[in-house]
Protein backbone atom coordinates (compact mmCIF):
# COMPACT_ATOMS: atom_id res chain seq x y z
CA UNK A 1 0.00 0.00 0.00
CA UNK A 2 1.27 3.54 -1.06
CA UNK A 3 2.62 5.29 2.29
CA UNK A 4 0.81 8.71 2.93
CA UNK A 5 2.90 11.59 4.33
CA UNK A 6 1.46 14.80 4.89
CA UNK A 7 2.85 18.27 3.64
CA UNK A 8 1.99 21.45 4.93
CA UNK A 9 2.40 24.36 3.09
CA UNK A 10 1.83 24.89 -0.85
CA UNK A 11 4.46 27.74 -1.61
CA UNK A 12 7.31 26.56 -4.28
CA UNK A 13 8.87 24.32 -1.55
CA UNK A 14 5.79 22.62 -0.28
CA UNK A 15 5.05 21.76 -3.64
CA UNK A 16 8.60 21.23 -5.14
CA UNK A 17 8.32 18.40 -2.00
CA UNK A 18 5.05 17.13 -2.83
CA UNK A 19 5.86 16.79 -6.40
CA UNK A 20 9.25 14.82 -5.59
CA UNK A 21 7.42 12.20 -3.37
CA UNK A 22 4.16 11.82 -5.15
CA UNK A 23 6.43 10.70 -8.42
CA UNK A 24 8.28 8.12 -5.85
CA UNK A 25 5.11 6.57 -4.94
CA UNK A 26 3.58 8.43 -2.31
CA UNK A 27 0.17 9.42 -1.11
CA UNK A 28 0.77 12.96 -0.27
CA UNK A 29 -1.89 14.87 1.70
CA UNK A 30 -1.29 19.61 0.74
CA UNK A 31 -2.29 21.43 3.45
CA UNK A 32 -2.00 25.26 3.16
CA UNK A 33 -4.78 28.05 5.40
CA UNK A 34 -4.58 30.28 2.04
CA UNK A 35 -7.15 29.63 -0.17
CA UNK A 36 -6.74 28.46 -3.47
CA UNK A 37 -2.81 27.43 -2.65
CA UNK A 38 -2.52 23.83 -3.05
CA UNK A 39 -5.28 23.71 -6.21
CA UNK A 40 -2.63 26.24 -7.84
CA UNK A 41 0.29 24.20 -6.36
CA UNK A 42 -1.28 21.18 -8.01
CA UNK A 43 -1.95 22.56 -11.18
CA UNK A 44 2.00 23.76 -11.69
CA UNK A 45 2.67 20.03 -10.86
CA UNK A 46 0.48 19.04 -13.10
CA UNK A 47 2.26 21.16 -15.64
CA UNK A 48 5.44 20.14 -14.88
CA UNK A 49 4.55 16.72 -15.51
CA UNK A 50 2.72 17.51 -18.92
CA UNK A 51 6.43 18.23 -20.22
CA UNK A 52 8.04 15.30 -18.87
CA UNK A 53 5.30 13.47 -21.08
CA UNK A 54 6.28 15.99 -24.09
CA UNK A 55 10.04 15.12 -23.67
CA UNK A 56 9.25 11.38 -23.19
CA UNK A 57 10.56 11.14 -19.49
CA UNK A 58 7.43 9.46 -18.18
CA UNK A 59 3.95 8.46 -19.86
CA UNK A 60 0.38 9.77 -19.34
CA UNK A 61 -0.72 6.92 -17.23
CA UNK A 62 2.56 7.51 -15.21
CA UNK A 63 1.46 11.05 -14.74
CA UNK A 64 -2.18 10.73 -14.11
CA UNK A 65 -1.08 8.15 -11.29
CA UNK A 66 1.12 10.46 -9.83
CA UNK A 67 -1.27 13.29 -10.15
CA UNK A 68 -3.87 11.29 -8.29
CA UNK A 69 -1.85 11.05 -5.36
CA UNK A 70 -1.54 15.01 -4.93
CA UNK A 71 -4.51 15.06 -2.39
CA UNK A 72 -6.15 18.80 -1.51
CA UNK A 73 -6.58 17.79 2.06
CA UNK A 74 -7.52 19.46 5.28
CA UNK A 75 -6.17 19.17 8.45
CA UNK A 76 -8.67 15.86 9.75
CA UNK A 77 -7.33 13.84 7.49
CA UNK A 78 -3.63 14.11 8.37
CA UNK A 79 -4.39 11.63 11.27
CA UNK A 80 -3.92 9.05 8.23
CA UNK A 81 0.09 10.25 7.62
CA UNK A 82 3.35 8.67 8.77
CA UNK A 83 5.40 11.64 8.14
CA UNK A 84 4.47 15.32 7.88
CA UNK A 85 7.05 17.90 6.30
CA UNK A 86 6.20 21.56 6.93
CA UNK A 87 7.32 23.77 4.49
CA UNK A 88 4.94 27.28 5.81
CA UNK A 89 6.79 30.76 5.99
CA UNK A 90 9.86 31.10 7.32
CA UNK A 91 8.54 32.78 10.67
CA UNK A 92 9.19 30.97 14.29
CA UNK A 93 5.55 31.63 15.26
CA UNK A 94 3.94 30.52 12.10
CA UNK A 95 5.94 27.10 12.45
CA UNK A 96 4.88 26.72 16.18
CA UNK A 97 1.67 26.71 15.41
CA UNK A 98 1.38 23.99 12.77
CA UNK A 99 3.72 21.82 14.65
CA UNK A 100 1.13 22.21 17.38
CA UNK A 101 -1.67 21.47 15.38
CA UNK A 102 0.37 18.34 13.66
CA UNK A 103 1.79 17.17 17.43
CA UNK A 104 -2.63 17.02 18.39
CA UNK A 105 -2.88 15.07 14.93
CA UNK A 106 -0.94 12.95 13.85
CA UNK A 107 -0.44 9.13 15.09
CA UNK A 108 1.93 9.06 17.75
CA UNK A 109 4.86 7.71 16.31
CA UNK A 110 5.02 9.93 12.98
CA UNK A 111 7.89 12.29 12.18
CA UNK A 112 7.68 15.61 11.65
CA UNK A 113 10.05 17.25 9.76
CA UNK A 114 10.71 20.35 9.17
CA UNK A 115 11.90 22.51 6.07
CA UNK A 116 13.38 25.41 7.50
CA UNK A 117 16.64 26.98 5.67
CA UNK A 118 17.96 28.16 9.17
CA UNK A 119 16.02 28.09 12.40
CA UNK A 120 16.50 25.98 15.70
CA UNK A 121 14.65 22.80 15.14
CA UNK A 122 15.16 22.14 18.84
CA UNK A 123 12.99 25.23 19.67
CA UNK A 124 10.70 24.25 16.43
CA UNK A 125 10.54 20.74 18.83
CA UNK A 126 9.80 21.48 22.12
CA UNK A 127 6.25 22.60 20.84
CA UNK A 128 5.11 19.16 20.27
CA UNK A 129 5.19 16.27 23.04
CA UNK A 130 7.51 13.82 20.43
CA UNK A 131 10.67 15.91 20.56
CA UNK A 132 12.54 12.55 19.59
CA UNK A 133 10.18 12.53 16.31
CA UNK A 134 11.10 16.10 15.49
CA UNK A 135 14.17 16.84 13.06
CA UNK A 136 14.75 19.45 10.20
CA UNK A 137 14.80 17.86 6.41
CA UNK A 138 16.12 21.08 4.59
CA UNK A 139 15.21 20.42 0.68
CA UNK A 140 16.79 22.75 -2.27
CA UNK A 141 14.78 24.62 -4.56
CA UNK A 142 13.95 23.25 -6.77
CA UNK A 143 13.28 20.44 -4.68
CA UNK A 144 12.19 17.85 -7.69
CA UNK A 145 15.63 18.40 -9.51
CA UNK A 146 18.17 19.22 -6.31
CA UNK A 147 19.75 15.52 -5.34
CA UNK A 148 20.48 16.71 -1.64
CA UNK A 149 18.23 17.24 1.59
CA UNK A 150 19.99 18.20 4.76
CA UNK A 151 18.68 16.10 7.64
CA UNK A 152 19.12 18.34 10.73
CA UNK A 153 19.61 16.95 14.25
CA UNK A 154 17.56 18.83 16.99
CA UNK A 155 18.79 18.27 20.58
CA UNK A 156 16.34 15.52 20.93
CA UNK A 157 15.84 13.86 17.91
CA UNK A 158 16.57 9.70 18.27
CA UNK A 159 18.48 8.34 15.83
CA UNK A 160 16.10 6.25 14.62
CA UNK A 161 13.99 9.06 13.55
CA UNK A 162 17.37 9.94 11.22
CA UNK A 163 17.26 6.79 9.79
CA UNK A 164 14.00 6.87 9.00
CA UNK A 165 14.43 10.09 7.01
CA UNK A 166 17.24 9.10 5.53
CA UNK A 167 15.23 6.53 4.25
CA UNK A 168 12.78 8.40 2.70
CA UNK A 169 15.07 10.76 1.71
CA UNK A 170 16.50 7.79 -0.37
CA UNK A 171 13.45 6.52 -1.60
CA UNK A 172 12.61 9.68 -3.62
CA UNK A 173 15.94 9.70 -4.86
CA UNK A 174 18.10 12.28 -2.38
CA UNK A 175 20.99 12.09 -1.18
CA UNK A 176 21.36 13.22 2.40
CA UNK A 177 23.83 14.87 4.65
CA UNK A 178 23.38 15.22 8.32
CA UNK A 179 24.40 18.10 10.06
CA UNK A 180 24.86 16.92 13.87
CA UNK A 181 24.31 20.78 15.47
CA UNK A 182 21.31 22.69 15.35
CA UNK A 183 22.95 25.38 14.31
CA UNK A 184 21.55 28.74 12.50
CA UNK A 185 21.87 27.89 8.54
CA UNK A 186 23.33 24.41 8.99
CA UNK A 187 25.87 23.95 6.17
CA UNK A 188 24.90 24.84 2.85
CA UNK A 189 23.16 28.31 4.15
CA UNK A 190 25.88 29.37 5.87
CA UNK A 191 28.62 29.34 2.84
CA UNK A 192 25.53 29.99 0.62
CA UNK A 193 24.33 33.51 2.49
CA UNK A 194 28.50 35.13 2.48
CA UNK A 195 28.07 34.30 -1.20
CA UNK A 196 25.31 36.13 -1.40
CA UNK A 197 26.46 38.95 0.48
CA UNK A 198 30.23 39.54 -1.30
CA UNK A 199 28.13 39.15 -4.55
CA UNK A 200 25.53 41.87 -3.77
CA UNK A 201 28.10 44.11 -2.46
CA UNK A 202 30.44 43.64 -5.31
CA UNK A 203 27.04 44.95 -6.72
CA UNK A 204 26.87 47.69 -4.78
CA UNK A 205 30.38 49.01 -4.94
CA UNK A 206 30.62 48.84 -8.47
CA UNK A 207 32.86 46.80 -9.24
CA UNK A 208 31.39 44.86 -12.08
CA UNK A 209 27.94 44.84 -13.47
CA UNK A 210 25.58 42.32 -12.28
CA UNK A 211 25.70 40.29 -15.39
CA UNK A 212 29.39 39.92 -14.98
CA UNK A 213 29.49 38.93 -11.80
CA UNK A 214 26.76 36.18 -12.32
CA UNK A 215 28.95 35.00 -15.52
CA UNK A 216 32.61 35.11 -13.34
CA UNK A 217 31.42 32.88 -10.51
CA UNK A 218 29.04 30.66 -13.16
CA UNK A 219 32.41 29.74 -15.46
CA UNK A 220 34.91 30.70 -13.38
CA UNK A 221 33.51 28.50 -10.36
CA UNK A 222 31.07 25.78 -12.80
CA UNK A 223 28.10 27.20 -10.61
CA UNK A 224 25.18 26.31 -12.84
CA UNK A 225 23.62 29.92 -12.28
CA UNK A 226 25.33 32.84 -11.16
CA UNK A 227 24.70 34.30 -7.27
CA UNK A 228 22.45 37.17 -7.98
CA UNK A 229 20.14 35.05 -10.50
CA UNK A 230 20.36 32.50 -7.84
CA UNK A 231 19.06 34.68 -5.17
CA UNK A 232 16.48 35.87 -7.49
CA UNK A 233 15.36 31.88 -7.53
CA UNK A 234 15.72 31.50 -3.70
CA UNK A 235 13.61 34.83 -3.65
CA UNK A 236 15.25 37.91 -2.28
CA UNK A 237 12.50 38.44 0.64
CA UNK A 238 13.51 34.74 1.90
CA UNK A 239 17.63 35.42 1.44
CA UNK A 240 17.24 38.76 3.68
CA UNK A 241 15.53 36.60 6.57
CA UNK A 242 17.90 33.68 6.65
CA UNK A 243 20.50 36.78 6.90
CA UNK A 244 19.31 38.55 9.36
CA UNK A 245 18.22 35.44 11.23
CA UNK A 246 22.50 34.11 10.58
CA UNK A 247 23.05 37.89 11.61
CA UNK A 248 21.04 38.10 15.05
CA UNK A 249 22.25 34.37 15.84
CA UNK A 250 26.10 34.95 15.75
CA UNK A 251 26.30 38.86 15.91
CA UNK A 252 28.62 38.14 12.51
CA UNK A 253 29.36 40.91 10.01
CA UNK A 254 29.55 37.93 7.78
CA UNK A 255 25.85 37.46 7.46
CA UNK A 256 25.04 41.48 7.84
CA UNK A 257 22.79 42.04 4.65
CA UNK A 258 23.82 44.46 2.09
CA UNK A 259 21.47 47.49 1.53
CA UNK A 260 21.07 46.84 -2.12
CA UNK A 261 18.94 43.90 -0.81
CA UNK A 262 17.30 45.38 1.93
CA UNK A 263 16.02 48.23 -0.93
CA UNK A 264 14.98 45.75 -2.81
CA UNK A 265 12.81 43.62 -0.72
CA UNK A 266 11.41 46.96 0.82
CA UNK A 267 10.32 47.92 -3.26
CA UNK A 268 8.92 45.08 -3.38
CA UNK A 269 11.25 43.22 -5.67
CA UNK A 270 11.81 40.18 -4.33
CA UNK A 271 12.59 37.61 -7.31
CA UNK A 272 11.14 34.42 -7.57
CA UNK A 273 7.87 35.90 -6.38
CA UNK A 274 7.59 38.88 -8.39
CA UNK A 275 9.87 37.70 -11.13
CA UNK A 276 11.49 41.09 -10.58
CA UNK A 277 15.03 41.27 -8.24
CA UNK A 278 18.24 41.70 -9.43
CA UNK A 279 16.54 40.50 -13.00
CA UNK A 280 13.84 42.07 -14.30
CA UNK A 281 12.60 39.45 -16.56
N1 LIG B 1 10.54 21.74 -11.03
C1 LIG B 1 10.79 20.57 -11.61
N2 LIG B 1 11.78 20.39 -12.52
C2 LIG B 1 12.50 21.47 -12.87
C3 LIG B 1 12.29 22.74 -12.30
C4 LIG B 1 11.23 22.85 -11.35
N3 LIG B 1 10.95 24.01 -10.74
N4 LIG B 1 13.18 23.61 -12.84
C5 LIG B 1 13.94 22.91 -13.70
N5 LIG B 1 13.54 21.62 -13.72
C6 LIG B 1 14.11 20.51 -14.48
C7 LIG B 1 13.88 20.66 -15.97
O1 LIG B 1 12.64 20.08 -16.33
C8 LIG B 1 15.05 19.92 -16.57
O2 LIG B 1 14.79 18.50 -16.54
P1 LIG B 1 15.46 17.52 -17.64
O3 LIG B 1 16.94 17.72 -17.59
O4 LIG B 1 15.04 16.16 -17.16
O5 LIG B 1 14.87 17.91 -18.95
C9 LIG B 1 16.18 20.19 -15.57
O6 LIG B 1 15.55 20.57 -14.34
C10 LIG B 1 17.09 21.27 -16.04
O7 LIG B 1 16.30 22.43 -16.25
P2 LIG B 1 16.52 23.45 -17.46
O8 LIG B 1 17.06 22.71 -18.64
O9 LIG B 1 15.27 24.25 -17.62
O10 LIG B 1 17.56 24.50 -16.93
P3 LIG B 1 19.00 24.34 -16.33
O11 LIG B 1 19.76 23.22 -16.94
O12 LIG B 1 19.53 25.72 -16.41
O13 LIG B 1 18.73 23.97 -14.80
C11 LIG B 1 18.41 24.52 -12.55
C12 LIG B 1 17.93 24.74 -13.98
C13 LIG B 1 18.19 23.07 -12.16
C14 LIG B 1 17.60 25.43 -11.67
C15 LIG B 1 19.95 24.86 -12.51
O14 LIG B 1 20.18 26.13 -13.04
C16 LIG B 1 20.52 24.81 -11.11
O15 LIG B 1 20.84 23.75 -10.60
N6 LIG B 1 20.65 26.01 -10.48
C17 LIG B 1 21.15 26.09 -9.10
C18 LIG B 1 20.01 25.82 -8.14
C19 LIG B 1 20.45 25.89 -6.71
O16 LIG B 1 21.59 26.13 -6.36
N7 LIG B 1 19.49 25.67 -5.80
C20 LIG B 1 19.73 25.77 -4.38
C21 LIG B 1 19.28 27.08 -3.89
S1 LIG B 1 19.58 27.28 -2.18
C22 LIG B 1 18.18 26.77 -1.43
O17 LIG B 1 17.23 26.35 -2.06
C23 LIG B 1 18.19 26.83 0.05
C24 LIG B 1 17.20 27.83 0.58
O18 LIG B 1 17.07 27.56 1.98
C25 LIG B 1 17.64 29.26 0.40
Amino acid sequence: MEKTIAVIGAGTMGAGIAHVSALHGYRVLMIDEKSGAVKNAISGIAGRLDREIEKGHITADEASVVKARLIESGWGQVSTASMAIEAVLEIMDVKKSVFARLDDLLPSGAIIATNTSSLSITELASTTHRTPLVLGMHFFNPAPVMKLIEIVRGEDTAQDTVDQAKAYAQSIGKETVVVEKDTPGFVVNRVLMPLFIEAMRIYEEGVASKEDIDKAIQLGLNHPMGPLTLADLTGLDVDLHVMDYLYNEFHDDRFAAPLVLRRLVRAGRLGRKTRHGFYAY
